[in-house]
């Protein structure tokens, strides 16, 4: 595969750095560095007021981003592209903007046990104070999501299917055809949550035919406080905003406001103009790598940490990591260590692991331990990456036995 490392400055200042903790937040391309520098340098100025040259510029720059969005979800229409400031932002909109309005006692919101708090929380707020009913399909052993379960907690009261498309602690890749194939039969709507999937696969938002779909740009590659929620516009535009304030209205007056149209509707307040033109970037980015080659790399990575975790007796993985079901992350503990312990250890080591529940605890309550060590992929990790980590895994056991 092409040395993609190349394309990351920070690892110019950090090259002895082993980062495998992309999925929590990956290191920033240089085209997106460099698209944010260069908005701040050439043209800053606000977007959507001025009629000077460089505000024109400025905002150009910004909108254009909704058609690089485009082609990179193959949406229909840029005008569907609601910039958020990322994937928890996203699926609030959803939560409270469609759910308020179309949720009633008694209706039934179906996620899964391996939601991250993002698309967990929203939901229970709504619930409670709609009356509606969240139900949480169950997972295999394997981590793998029981579609059998999933498609018998169907029924004629469930109104939305909000779920992941790919888990953040188990690396649990989600058959989305699947899910909507089986939403459509009881007339579900789908929610996707791609925080973690948008980096691994490129998404077809129509081939998927899904209603709702947000991610973060730091987790492509792009600087952190953007994202986008993709929502098909007879939904978007039956909604109502969520947040008032400049750039969201058509009109105000003493008494009352009308709302700007879809997407500005919900996109009140001066925005993160050099964020999103920074994730245009990183999604460009994405959309000129060979897919094949950079899937084939990861599971390379995935299987030889596998492969080498197996062979530590004092390591206990979480989940059966099988290439392309499992893919991203490899979560575990090494047994009678607590998580913050071993990744305080990896991290003197140069070997930098996210550690804790990853904000999914219901999850980790299933998997019967508060918290785990997770190891996860960016386009930049190596081999040698791999074998850092598991040689500061046999000092770490060193160390405590
Ligand atoms: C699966 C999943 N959903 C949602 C989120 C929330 O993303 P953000 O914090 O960028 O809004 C994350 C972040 O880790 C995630 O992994």
């Amino acid at each position: 595969m092409k040395n993609l490392r190349d394309r990351f400055p920070f690892f110019k200042q950090n090259s002895a750095l082993v980062y495998l903790d992309s999925a929590s937040t990956s290191q920033r391309v240089d085209s997106a560095l460099a698209a944010e520098e260069e908005f701040y340098l050439r043209t800053n100025a606000n977007v959507h007021r001025g009629l000077y040259p460089i505000a024109e510029q400025a905002t150009e720059k910004y909108e254009g981003v909704r058609e690089i969005a485009k082609r990179f979800l193959n949406a229909p229409a840029p005008s569907i592209i609601v910039f958020t400031r990322g994937t928890t932002e996203g699926l609030n909109i959803v939560a409270q903007c469609w759910g308020r309005a179309h949720l009633k006692k008694g209706d039934e919101v179906l996620l899964t046990l391996m939601e991250h708090h993002s698309n967990w929380v929203p939901w229970q707020m709504v619930a409670k104070e709609t009356g509606a009913v969240l139900k949480f399909c169950p997972l295999r052993q394997s981590g793998d999501l029981d579609y059998e379960a999933f498609e018998k907690m169907l029924g004629p009261k469930t109104k939305m299917v909000s779920i992941t498309g790919l888990s953040n602690v188990l690396g649990t890749w989600v058959d989305m055809k699947k899910i909507v194939t089986l939403a459509r039969t009881v007339g579900a709507l789908v929610c996707v949550d791609a925080a973690q999937l948008v980096a691994h696969e490129p998404i077809d938002v129509q081939a998927l035919d899904v209603d709702f779909l947000a991610f973060s740009s730091h987790k492509i590659y792009g600087p952190t406080g953007a994202g986008i929620l993709y929502g098909k516009a007879e939904l978007l535009n039956a909604m109502n905003p969520w947040m008032g304030g400049g750039d969201m209205i058509r009109s105000v007056s003493l008494e009352s406001s009308e709302w700007n149209e879809v997407p500005y509707k919900f996109e009140a307040g001066t925005p993160n103009i050099a964020g999103v033109i920074g994730m245009g970037a990183a999604m460009e980015f994405l959309m000129e790598q060979d897919w094949k080659a950079l899937q084939a790399h990861e599971k390379t990575l995935l299987e030889l940490l596998t492969e080498e975790l197996k062979r530590l007796p004092f390591v206990e993985v979480y989940g059966v990591q099988k290439w392309p079901t499992h893919r991203a992350a490899v979560s575990f503990n090494v047994k009678g260590v607590h998580a913050h312990d071993v990744a305080a250890v990896l991290g003197e080591r140069g070997v930098c692991v996210r550690a804790g529940h990853h904000c999914a605890m219901p999850l980790h309550a299933w998997l019967k331990t508060p918290a785990s060590v997770r190891a996860s992929f960016g386009v930049y990790n190596t081999e040698a990456d791999v074998r850092a980590l598991v040689g500061a895994l046999k000092q770490v056991n060193t160390l405590f036995s």
